[in-house]
This record gives structure tokens, C-alpha cells and sequence, in this order.
């Protein structure tokens, strides 16, 4: 085991009937970590989460969370997690099940930080929890998962469903437990919310691993970066295609397109190769383009 290793995967599958949602996954997560699990709709991630959680045994490959099972009790009291199906004890007031679930951990926060923490109001503490809106039953189940004090947390798609104010406190709040030397483990298909607040993207596609690294890391893999110029009759577009740095090159609507992983070394070749360029323009590519395009591929392959 990796020092401070929170989490292992270890060549994980997990099959339902003839599908296969999660394919052979590996990773492991360090202590203190803000990890995201991105991708598309069906990827795999809740399925994985489910894992991580003891909700689901994989079909094969082991699950590790503290070294153990994660279903042996001494996991269970170190971790919290809000899912997406959010449901309660719709019988009690909101204050009852967050005291109900307080008592359930040998040392809870306290209920005044459970509210504070959730932002849970005043008047919503004594609704019944059948009672509450989408985004209360968010809070509610934020506060539940955080009523241990765990160690890690596991969000699931998290602000899907709540207004940009929201979002924006809730994210504010995943800082603070950082900051508080939490590990936090979320899923989300929105390529930004990665970006913003994790530090590490564990990219599925396909129920598959298929990038794992530091956000500028994937950016810099995913993002493709081009050098484009008019296209004239001097231009020998074979010629091109042995420079260094130069992945593809193609034309397009008059213009010369050349991806690359290094723009200023195609910069300077062009300029020591004797060409008419025109119109030069670089461009650093967007993330978003890059997210959409591999998702595609790995689709066609
Ligand atoms: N209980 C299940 N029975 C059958 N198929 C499932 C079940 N749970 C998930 N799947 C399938 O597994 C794939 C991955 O699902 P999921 O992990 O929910 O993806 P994500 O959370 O990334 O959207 C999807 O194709 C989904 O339809
Ligand atoms: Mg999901």
C-alpha cells in the first residue's frame, strides 16, 4: 500500500447482466485529495462510487477504502456520502434524522456545525423531511453525510438540480473541508466543476479509465493546439508533415491546419522554412472542444 492511500482500485469490473459499467479500473486515492470523477452520462461513475461505498460488489478486482472492505465497520464511521437519490425518514423533522444520524458515530460534529455547514434554515430544521424542496433534501443529505465527521467523502453528482447560488456556497463549503484536511471524492459531468475544485480528474468514458491526472495534465493532453496560415500555391503540405511537434496537418476552407502539442516550435520551423505564410493565427484550443471530441472518438473506436 501507497503512504497515506485512502482508497484502491485495483483492476475493477463490475457487470450488470451482459453490461459491463465499470471495465477494468485502477486508481488509488491519496489522503487529502479532491479528486473528480468526470465524464459523460452512463461513464460508470455512480457505479464506481457505488464500489467505493460498499453499495455494490465488483464482478471482479478489489475495492480498498482505509486498507479494508469498505463495508467493515471501522470504514464505514470514517466516511460520508451524498448520493443522488436522496431519501429519508420522511416521518421525522429535519432536526430528528440529523440527530438520529449524529448518534450513529462515536464522534459527530455538532448539530449547530451540521447546520451552519449545510445551510440548512432555521424553519426548514423543523420540517418533516417528506416536506422539503429538491434543493432543502440536498442540504439535508449534505448535513447527513457530514454528521460523523468523516475522513473522506464521496459526492455524487452533487449540484445537479441546484440554482447557481447554490452551487456556488456548496462548492465554497468542498474548500473548507479541503482546507480541514478532508479527502473528498466527487463525480460530475460537468468538465468545469472539475476543473475548478479538484486537483486531480479521473476521466471515464465507457465504464473506462482513460486519462488520470492533474487538471492542467489532462488539459494539456486533451486540448488540441493548432497553427493555421492562408493556404498558397507555394505551400508544400507533404513537407510540413515531417516537422518536429506536428501531428496532423489538413486543410480546410483555404487555410492550413496544423495540430500540435508545441505551437511555438512550429512557429519557429515555419519561420527557418522558406514559405509566404499569411495569416498566421494560433490558437491554444478549448477544453470543452477537447472533452467532447475524445469522448467521440473513444465512441468510434
Ligand atoms: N443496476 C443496473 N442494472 C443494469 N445496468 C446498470 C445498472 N446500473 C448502471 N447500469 C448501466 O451501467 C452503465 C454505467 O452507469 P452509471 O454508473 O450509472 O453511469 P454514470 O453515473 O457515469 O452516469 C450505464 O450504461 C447504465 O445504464
Ligand atoms: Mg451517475
Amino acid at each position: 500500500m501507497v503512504l497515506n492511500e485512502i482508497i484502491c482500485l485495483k483492476d475493477v469490473t463490475k457487470t450488470f447482466k451482459d453490461k459491463k459499467a465499470v471495465d477494468g479500473v485502477s486508481f488509488s486515492i491519496r489522503q487529502g485529495e479532491v479528486a473528480a470523477i468526470l465524464g459523460p452520462n452512463g461513464a460508470g461513475k455512480t457505479t464506481t462510487l457505488s464500489m467505493m461505498l460498499g453499495l455494490l460488489q465488483p464482478s471482479s478486482g478489489t475495492v480498498k477504502v482505509l486498507g479494508e472492505n469498505p463495508n467493515s465497520r471501522k470504514v464505514r464511521e470514517k466516511i460520508g456520502a451524498m448520493l443522488q437519490e436522496v431519501s429519508v425518514i420522511d416521518a421525522l423533522t429535519v432536526k430528528e434524522v440529523i440527530q438520529l444520524f449524529r448518534s450513529y458515530y462515536p464522534e459527530p460534529l455538532s448539530f449547530e456545525e451540521l447546520v451552519n455547514l449545510s445551510g440548512l434554515k432555521e424553519d426548514e430544521l423543523k420540517k418533516r423531511a417528506e416536506k422539503l424542496s429538491g434543493g432543502q433534501k440536498r442540504r439535508l443529505s449534505f448535513a447527513l453525510a457530514m454528521a460523523g465527521d468523516p475522513e473522506v467523502l464521496f459526492f455524487d453528482e452533487p449540484t445537479v438540480g441546484m440554482d447557481i447560488h447554490s452551487r456556488k456556497i456548496f462548492w465554497q463549503t468542498v474548500h473548507l473541508l479541503k482546507n480541514r484536511g478532508k479527502t473528498i471524492i466527487f463525480t460530475t459531468h460537468y468538465l468545469q466543476e472539475a476543473d475548478d475544485t479538484a486537483e486531480r480528474i479521473i476521466l471515464f468514458h465507457n465504464g473506462r479509465l482513460i486519462e488520470d491526472g492533474s487538471p492542467a495534465e489532462i488539459k494539456a493532453k486533451l486540448t488540441r493546439k493548432s497553427v493555421s496560415f492562408r493556404k498558397t500555391e507555394a505551400i508544400n503540405i507533404k513537407g510540413l508533415e515531417n516537422l518536429p511537434h506536428i501531428q496532423k496537418v489538413s486543410v480546410k476552407g483555404g487555410r492550413v491546419h496544423i495540430e500540435t502539442d508545441d505551437t511555438d516550435a512550429v512557429l519557429s520551423s515555419l519561420y527557418k522554412l522558406n514559405g509566404y505564410w499569411k495569416d498566421i493565427q494560433v490558437d491554444s484550443g478549448r477544453l470543452e472542444d477537447a472533452f467532447e471530441q475524445l469522448t467521440e472518438e473513444k465512441e468510434a473506436v
